[in-house]
């Protein structure tokens, strides 16, 4: 028998080929293919335990108890857990993230991979983790990725089943480190729910759109060759096209702040130079700058030296979601 209660964890993870824009927005199918490393170190750690005692979900996120949309959200996810168990029980959610909130690193992969592979083994579910990966994805599309090990694919897929991610190379495949550079720490004023929906209203997406599967060939190749120069112009090129994207849809959203452009302008010079370094962003305004081992010193210090920069965090490759106890 099942005690209907599982802790597990999940790290975060950061897009080289970005997901930005739906196909199906109440499923979360993207419109194009993305390609992602996981953070090691930077995880949510999440118990799920369903009980007869229980009148009603409950969720606690960082000792904050959850309400509203934010509460909805969690309850719509467990429903799915709860329709393939042919479950009535609520839950009771306990989270913690060992990063903190607003600094910049994304905590709704973590959360919902997390979330899921603790949902799925309290009802004592059987999933694969393609089934798995498929489940956090309709909680937040870039949880599907913090399911699998390492250097992770997000297939688009047509349906539920197909739109799953998995490994193309495991976290000991390429020892980079993600310099995250953070200068603002303040909620960003639209999240990636309501921004995946303006995402059409900007004529450049079409052209993204068209475009990523090569991005997304390219990105692979360069991963699995360990080819660095490859990946730095694939990976500034497509987040470029996101913020392009981002910037020329109706209402524009401009998530940069200037310290951010000085550092995109920092990373590209240090590249010349022959730095291994490159930058991506999410949505937000700190700077991911994807580093090599030789390089991640000096790339620190040029961080620091920039004004604006309140903080810089590293992080390895991370591994797959994982059940604790
Ligand atoms: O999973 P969401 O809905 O938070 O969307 C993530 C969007 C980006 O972080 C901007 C890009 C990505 O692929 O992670």
């Amino acid at each position: 028998m099942p005690n209907n209660q599982a802790t597990a964890c999940a790290y975060s993870n950061i897009a080289f080929i970005k997901y930005w824009g739906n196909r199906d927005h109440a499923l979360r199918l993207p419109a194009n293919p993305s390609l992602s490393m996981n953070l090691g170190g930077l995880f949510t750690r999440t118990t799920v335990r369903f009980s007869a005692d229980l009148t009603a979900d409950r969720a606690l996120v960082d000792d904050q108890a959850m309400q509203g949309n934010s509460l909805a959200r969690i309850s719509a996810h467990l429903d799915y857990a709860r329709r393939l168990a042919g479950s009535a029980l609520s839950a009771e959610v306990i989270s913690h993230n060992n990063f903190p909130a607003g600094a910049g690193i994304a905590s709704s992969a973590s959360a919902f991979a997390a979330l899921s592979l603790a949902a799925a083994a309290a009802l004592d579910l059987k999933l694969t983790e393609a089934e798995l990966s498929a489940y956090a994805r309709r909680g937040s599309g870039s949880a599907a990725r913090s399911v699998p090990n390492g250097f992770v694919v997000w297939h688009m897929g047509t349906d539920h089943a197909s739109s799953y991610a998995e490994s193309i190379a495991p976290a000991e495949h390429w020892q980079l480190t993600d310099l995250v550079a953070i200068i603002s720490t303040e909620h960003k004023a639209t999240g990636s729910t309501e921004g995946h929906q303006l995402a059409d209203s900007s004529p450049l997406q079409a052209a993204r759109v068209a475009t990523a599967p090569a991005r997304f060939e390219d990105c692979v190749q360069a991963v699995l060759a360990r080819d660095f120069e490859r990946l730095a112009r694939v990976v500034e090129h497509d987040s470029d096209m996101m913020h392009a994207v981002m910037q020329t849809s109706t209402p524009p959203l401009l998530y940069w702040l200037p310290p951010t452009v000085a550092i995109m302008r920092r990373v590209r010079q240090l590249r010349a130079e022959g730095v291994g370094v490159c930058y991506t962003i999410d949505a937000g305004a700190n700077v991911h700058c994807i580093c090599l081992p030789n390089a991640l010193e000096r790339v620190r210090a040029e961080l620091h030296a920039i004004s604006g920069v309140l903080e810089v965090r590293a992080a390895q490759v991370g591994g797959a979601a994982w059940l604790e106890g």
